[in-house]
C-alpha cells in the first residue's frame, strides 16, 4: 500500500492518544483539542498510519509533502444535510426580506412543498448530477463525511427517487455518506384533510420499500407545529425502528413540544436544531446518549434566534455542529462558516466548535471510531490549511477560504 508523509506541519490538530479513541466529548471535555506542534503524519493506503513530533520523523515514504507553516486537521463531518434538491428558492428569501416568516411562506404552499413539487418533476439523472456537483463543492471546503436526507419527494415515487440518488452518491463518492429517510418532512397538500393517511402511507407503503432496498440508515421526522406532531413522530419512529432505522430527528426549531423527550425514549442517535430548548429538555438529554446537533447557519439565514449552546455545554452536554445544507434555510454547506458562527453567535470557543464539527459530528453518524480525529487506523480524510497563526484564526477570519488542500482516503485533491 502506498504511503504519504506530511512533514513540518505547524500544528497537527485533533490527535488521539496512542492506542485510544476518545469518546463523544461532553461539557468541559469539549474545550480540549489535543494538538502536536511541529509534527509529521504518515498515511498508508486509505488510513492514517502514524504521526508524531518532527524530532522523530520517519525518513522515507512513497510521497513526501512539506507543510511549512500549515496546519493539518481531520476533515469536517457534516452530520445533517439535505444535499439532494431540484431547485434553489431565492424568491422566498426575498419574500422574507419583505417581511414574511418561514412559517407563513410554508403555510402558503412554499417552502418544503415548493421543493417537493420541483423534485417530483425532475428526472433522477438530473438530480444526481446537481447533487454530485454540490458534493464536490463541499468536499473542496473540507467536508470528509456527510449525511444526506430525503424529504423533498413526499410521494412514494419521489421519496424512492431521492433515496436512490443518495444511494448512487454513496456508491460513487469517496466521501462516506449516511442516508436518512425524511418522508415526514411536510404534509403534502393532497393529504390536508387526512393526516393519518399520509402517516400510514409512509409507514405501510414507503418504509418497507426503503428497508427492502436498503436505502436509508436513519429515520428522520420534522417534529414541529404545522408539520408533524409528537404523537405522529412517535408512530413514525417506532415504525422506523421495526425496520432497523434508528431515529435522527428535526425538533425544537421553532417550538418546544416534547419532541426531544420522544426521540430520547426511542434511543435517537441525535436531535437536531434545538433553537428552542428548556431546562427540562437539557436535563433529559443529559440523562441520554442522544446527541444534540446544532445548525447555526439555519437561524442565521432565517434571521432567527440561535440555540443556547453555552447553556447546554455549561450544563455538561456535548454538542455536534452541522450545516443543514438545503435550499430553504441554509443554501450553504461551508462547514468553516458553521464553525465561525458557532463561535460568533453561540459563544462556543474555537476548540469547542472544532470538536463539535469533527469528532462529535462523527459520533452523530456513529462513525466516531472511524473518522473525526487524527488516530491510528482512522480514515485519512484530512485538510491542510493555508499558513495561519493559530487555531482561533480559522473562525476569526470567517470570510477567508483558509483550506489549501484536502486529502480523502489517503489521496490528495
Ligand atoms: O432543517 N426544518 C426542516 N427542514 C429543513 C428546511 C427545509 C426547507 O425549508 O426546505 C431544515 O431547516
Ligand atoms: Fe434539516
Amino acid at each position: 500500500m502506498k504511503t504519504c508523509l506530511i512533514r513540518n506541519i505547524k500544528s497537527l490538530v485533533q490527535v488521539e492518544p496512542v492506542n485510544e479513541n476518545r469518546r463523544f466529548l461532553k461539557g468541559p471535555e469539549m474545550q480540549l483539542l489535543p494538538t502536536i506542534e511541529h509534527a509529521w503524519l504518515m498515511t498508508e493506503g486509505e488510513k492514517i498510519h502514524s504521526f508524531g513530533p518532527m524530532d522523530r520523523c520517519p525518513e522515507r515514504a512513497d510521497q513526501v509533502v512539506e507543510a511549512d507553516g500549515q496546519m493539518l486537521f481531520p476533515s469536517w463531518v457534516d452530520s445533517h444535510t439535505h444535499l439532494v434538491f431540484a431547485a434553489s428558492r431565492e424568491s422566498e428569501f426575498v419574500d422574507r426580506i419583505r417581511g414574511l416568516s418561514y412559517q407563513e411562506i410554508a403555510a402558503k404552499g412554499g417552502g418544503i412543498l415548493n421543493s417537493a413539487k420541483k423534485l417530483q418533476q425532475t428526472p433522477e439523472e438530473v438530480l444526481f448530477e446537481q447533487a454530485w456537483e454540490r458534493l464536490q463543492e463541499v468536499r473542496k471546503l473540507g467536508t470528509g463525511a456527510i449525511e444526506i436526507k430525503s424529504g423533498y419527494g413526499l410521494t412514494e415515487a419521489a421519496e424512492l427517487k431521492i433515496l436512490r440518488v443518495i444511494r448512487r452518491l454513496k456508491e460513487v463518492s469517496d466521501i462516506p455518506i449516511r442516508a436518512s429517510f425524511l418522508g415526514a418532512h411536510a404534509l403534502p397538500a393532497t393529504y390536508k384533510n387526512d393526516r393519518a393517511a399520509y402517516v400510514r402511507l409512509l409507514i405501510e407503503q414507503i418504509l418497507p420499500q426503503v428497508a427492502d432496498e436498503n436505502l436509508a440508515d436513519y429515520m428522520d421526522v420534522f417534529c414541529e407545529k404545522n408539520f408533524f406532531s409528537v404523537e405522529e413522530t412517535d408512530q413514525l419512529l417506532a415504525a422506523g425502528l421495526r425496520y432497523g432505522l434508528k431515529p435522527k430527528i428535526h425538533t425544537n426549531q421553532f417550538n418546544s413540544m416534547g419532541g426531544i423527550q420522544m426521540a430520547v425514549r426511542h434511543g435517537a442517535v441525535s436531535v437536531d436544531h434545538l433553537e428552542v430548548i428548556n431546562e427540562e429538555e437539557i436535563q433529559c438529554l443529559k440523562e441520554s446518549e442522544t446527541i444534540p446537533t446544532l445548525l447555526p447557519t439555519a437561524p442565521f439565514f432565517l434571521n432567527d434566534h440561535y440555540p443556547p449552546a453555552r447553556q447546554m455545554i455549561d450544563a455538561g452536554l456535548g454538542v455536534a455542529l452541522a450545516s443543514d445544507y438545503n435550499p430553504g434555510t441554509t443554501p450553504s454547506g461551508r462547514m468553516a462558516f458553521v464553525v465561525a458562527l458557532a463561535c460568533i453567535k453561540l459563544r462556543m470557543t474555537p476548540e469547542e466548535a472544532i470538536n463539535a464539527a469533527t469528532l462529535n459530528g462523527a459520533y452523530a453518524l456513529e462513525w466516531g471510531y472511524q473518522m473525526g480525529s487524527i488516530g491510528r487506523g482512522k480514515l485519512a480524510n484530512l485538510f491542510l490549511t493555508r499558513s495561519i497563526p493559530s487555531i482561533g484564526y480559522l473562525p476569526y477570519a470567517f470570510g477567508s477560504d483558509l483550506i489549501d488542500r484536502v486529502m480523502i482516503r489517503g489521496k490528495w485533491g
